[in-house]
């Protein structure tokens, strides 16, 4: 979708700020520009849509120069996030928002409505910002208008510079999130330029992490940050560039362990038989639906009690599970908040396993070493009976 083909740019003072720059970003995808200041990223946002022209080479979109494009209608179809979001500080929150699609030709209450939508879609009420000025605006907020505002001519590439920059980290992973949603559903084609390699991460279908001037890796976020392909690399990723992983590895079936499952109306008597002949200690409790209900210890089973005698009566109530799929990082912070010692895994609705610090402990070299595939699961056998 845009191409960049041996891009160099020099500027009259003899600064390279880009230098000979060629990679791809897919239809749809988002890649993420990282690294420190003045290695080149706005330079190279900004050819895409010619506020600077590159000294050499060329940049293809949708497989037409834009050098060849003419420059008003090219930005039409790019929307534009800049550093310090760059709002006009006399225009209301809905007449900034609108008005890209009111230049573009739209009658002004109809680029009004769409306005009022893609407030909407950012996350701020219409109603209740539409009238302000952006300096009545927290940063964050006036962050989403700049977004808004980009995506206001629905064009199917966005570049987006620093665009949560100047906030707070919770909300900027508040506007982080509400973006990848939005994305989830528009599936535009973004270059999106960051310092934070944590943003990079989480953002990224693949990042490009920039030395100066030049691209150091470009790859997916678990390969740049588990086998980084320079010291530099490695250097800008950080040390605990193991931990950040965890954040883009997800819990896998594989990673699960399978302790004897009864059902809550099962006999107690039945339960026990089964966990005696698995040689468990506990066993995980289905309802009659499959869903998860709890746990229940092999000695709760075999005690004497009063009344039937089903499982119901023993087990303990386990609320906690995380979706296959989650982050390694959101697995273990969950396992950590809870004292049971496990988590059970689901796929959809459906039962799969469960977590347990030995099972989270093999993910985790997964994740954290390029080489783990050979680790042996006794090696790191810790007792993962429930606690009462
Ligand atoms: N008009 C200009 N004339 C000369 N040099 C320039 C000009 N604009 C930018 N540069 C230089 O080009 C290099 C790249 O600048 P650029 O704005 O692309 O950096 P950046 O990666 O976006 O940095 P930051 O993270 O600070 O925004 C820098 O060394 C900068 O000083
Ligand atoms: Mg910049």
């Amino acid at each position: 979708m845009i191409r960049f083909e041996h891009v160099t740019k020099r500027y009259a003072d003899g600064t390279t700020a880009v230098d000979d720059l060629s990679f791809e970003v897919a239809k749809g995808e988002l890649i993420t520009l990282v690294g420190p200041s003045g290695c080149g990223k706005t330079t190279t946002m900004k050819m895409v849509n010619r506020l600077i022209e590159p000294t050499e080479g060329r940049i293809l979109l949708d497989g037409e120069a834009v050098a060849d494009a003419d420059p008003v209608e090219l930005r039409r179809r790019i929307g534009y996030v800049i550093q310090q979001v760059g709002l006009f500080p006399h225009k209301t929150v809905l007449d900034n928002t609108a008005t890209v699609p009111h230049l573009l030709g739209r009658p002004r209450k109809a680029a009004r409505a769409r306005a009022a939508e893609l407030l909407d879609l950012v996350g701020l009420d219409p109603s209740v910002y539409g009238d302000r000025y952006p300096d009545q605006l927290s940063g964050g907020q006036r962050q989403r208008v700049g977004v808004a505002r980009a995506l206001a001519a629905d064009p199917p590439v966005l570049l987006m510079d620093e665009p949560f920059g100047a906030v707070d980290p919770v909300v900027r992973e508040h506007l982080q999130n509400e973006f990848l949603r939005l994305q989830s559903t528009l599936h535009k084609t973004v270059l999106f330029v960051t310092h934070d390699i944590e943003e990079a991460v989480r953002l990224g279908d693949r990042i490009a992490v920039y030395g100066s001037g030049r691209i150091e890796q470009l790859d997916t976020p678990a390969t740049v940050l588990g086998a980084p392909a320079t010291p530099y690399t490695a250097e800008f990723v950080g040390a605990d560039r193991g931990l950040k992983r965890l954040a883009v590895t997800p819990v896998e079936a594989a990673d699960l362990e399978e302790p004897p499952v009864v059902r809550l109306d099962d006999p107690a008597a039945r339960a026990a038989e089964a966990l005696a002949a698995a040689g468990a200690p506990w066993a995980v409790v289905l309802d009659a639906d499959g869903t998860p209900y709890g746990w229940v210890a092999a000695e709760a089973l075999t005690e004497a009690g009063n009344g039937p005698a089903t499982v119901r009566g023993r087990a303990r109530p386990m609320a906690e599970a995380v979706q296959l799929g989650t982050p390694l990082r959101q697995a273990l912070s969950t396992l950590l908040q809870h004292d049971a010692g496990w988590l059970a895994v689901l796929d959809g609705d459906r039962y799969r396993g469960v977590l347990t610090p030995a099972a989270l402990h093999g993910a985790l070299r997964r994740a954290t070493t390029a080489d783990a595939a050979d680790l042996a699961r006794d090696e790191v056998a810790l007792d993962t009976v429930p606690r009462t």
